[in-house]
């Protein structure tokens, strides 16, 4: 089979329609996300990889929000709703329901198996052709088979049935080798059984792993291919496995960046989504999280400390110690450390976002600088500003929010506020401690701060007793006895 081109005998069947109960969560367990995405949506994206001729989703548990999860991500899968009876056969029964006339192959997905990679699943699909075996089903050896189906294998070493944890006796119970709850059926095969399979277990529900056993007991062939990396077939029924398929996936996006040129100092506390970007030579250092459709270009620096949300970083940028969420910073800009981008922050080449800044839906051109301890909100500025010290934007007058806009090349003072809306004009200057209320016109001086007036002795008269008082005091009598001994030596 060639690239793109469809695989005409092959439907896969994801599963999607159980309650989760172990999750103990509101959300259906299937939306729970890893990597940036719900468990289903990365099943759906290996699924596509394989270019079947039809997607199948079996939905019951919080239908709805599980068919809009799935249709928003891939409109072309069928999505079906199993009915009352439960069980994974139920499930696929009513799957097959929806491929009337189909003949081809069925490949058997779980929703909470997310790790499979395309290329274990073609070489299952593969070798199951090859064999031309009525199923093929994914197993694993694992040291703790516990919650797992025990793949039950006959004297001659040909599988011969599954069995549930829960139907297990001690015998099966110690057999360590696995049911990955991924399987290849012929689709008559598959038909025939399920039809026969019954309830009659400890969860009284149909099961789809009775087909083995009952394929065997019609002496057709069931084969079974050993993954060799058991954390692919990683299953998530809790909290604990979902945060341990979370990491296995992250160890492997990390390394296929690695591979691609990206350092990453310590990839234990370095978490990247799947639907990230990062270009070569990019160095990540730890505790960075890059997530959603971030994507970072050549040479950048980000982190220790640092989470991007949906960020663009250009080539050559540091990003140190930063919040960031819908930014974008342009190339060899710095941001950081301590600074908190908001959506709509865009920071332009060579610009600068320094320590303990706030940034929200502004713009900050080339070259321009907001270095120390400032909130810059509702915000344009020009190319090569300097903001001062402790700039802040007044954007909001308790019912709206209003602009401020700064030219190019404009030098504001320290500790400045600038009460939208306002201009201010190209290259125009602010006094230290302004609060900018009207607009300033290009090539202006704002000042606006009082002249100072020092009221003397007014510490030892208002707060007689103080450290302040006693302190002032003695200022002023050795400031006397200075000018008494400059006295006598002049007189
Ligand atoms: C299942 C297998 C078990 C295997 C394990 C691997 C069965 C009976 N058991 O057990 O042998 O070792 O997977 O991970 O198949 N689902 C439905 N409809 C239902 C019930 C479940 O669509 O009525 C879906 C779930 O949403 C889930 C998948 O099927 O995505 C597996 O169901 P789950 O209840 O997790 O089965 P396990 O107990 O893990
Ligand atoms: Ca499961």
């Amino acid at each position: 089979m060639t690239e793109n081109s469809l695989d005409s005998g092959l439907a896969v069947v994801i599963l999607a329609a159980g309650a989760g109960t172990r999750m103990k969560s509101a959300l259906p367990k299937v939306l729970h996300r890893i990597g940036g995405r719900p468990l289903v949506g990365h099943v759906l994206d290996t699924a596509r990889d394989l270019a079947p001729a039809h997607v199948v989703v079996v939905v019951r548990h919080e239908r709805d929000q599980v068919a809009d999860a799935v249709l928003g991500v891939a409109p072309e899968v069928v999505v079906v709703d199993q009915d009352e009876i439960p069980g994974t056969g139920r499930a696929v029964e009513v799957a097959l329901d929806a491929l009337p006339g189909f003949a081809g192959d069925v490949l058997v997905l779980s929703a909470d198996v997310p790790l499979l990679d395309a290329d274990t699943l073609g070489a299952l699909v593969r070798e199951h052709r090859a064999a031309r075996a009525a199923a093929t089903l994914l197993s694993a050896q694992i040291d703790d088979p516990q919650g797992y189906g025990r793949v039950i294998r006959s004297a001659d070493g040909t599988v011969s049935r599954i069995v549930e944890q829960k139907d297990a006796d001690d015998a099966e119970a110690a057999v360590r080798e696995i049911n990955s709850g991924v399987y290849v059926f012929r689709a008559a095969e598959l038909r025939t059984q399920l039809a026969r399979v019954g309830t009659d277990n400890a969860q009284s529900e149909k099961y789809l792993t009775d087909v083995v056993g009952l394929l065997r007991a019609e002496r057709l062939q069931v084969a079974a291919s050993v993954v060799s990396d058991v954390a692919l077939v990683q299953g998530v029924n809790d909290r604990v496995q979902l945060s341990e398929a979370a990491r296995a996936l992250n160890a492997r996006t990390v390394r296929r960046w690695q591979l691609e040129g990206v350092t990453v100092l310590d990839p234990a506390t370095t978490w990247i989504d799947v639907t990230a970007t990062l270009a070569p030579d990019v160095t990540v250092l730890p505790n960075t999280h890059i997530l959603r459709s971030t994507a970072v270009s050549e040479g950048a620096t980000i982190g220790p400390d640092t989470s991007l949300v949906d960020c663009e970083v250009g080539a050559g940028a540091t990003v140190t110690r930063t919040d960031a969420t819908l930014a974008v910073i342009g190339a060899d800009a710095t941001v950081g450390p301590f600074a908190y981008l908001r959506p709509g922050t865009e920071l332009g080449v060579k610009g600068k976002i320094g320590t303990f800044v706030e940034t929200k839906n502004s713009t900050i051109g080339a070259g321009s600088k907001v270095p120390h301890l400032s909130y810059i909100g509702d915000t344009t500025i020009g190319r090569n500003v300097n903001l001062g010290a402790g700039a802040i934007t007044a954007n909001y007058d308790d019912i709206t929010k209003h602009r401020t806009e700064i030219g190019d090349e404009v030098h504001s003072g320290s500790h400045n506020v600038f009460v939208a809306p306002v201009r201010i004009g190209d290259g125009a200057k602010t006094g230290a401690g302004a609060v900018i209320r009207k607009d300033v016109p290009a090539g202006a001086l704002a000042l606006n701060v009082t002249p100072q007036r020092n009221i003397e002795g007014w510490v030892e008269t208002n707060r007689p007793g103080t450290g302040a008082a006693e302190a002032a005091a003695r200022a002023r009598s050795a400031q006397k006895a200075d000018d008494g001994s400059q006295e006598a030596a002049d007189g």
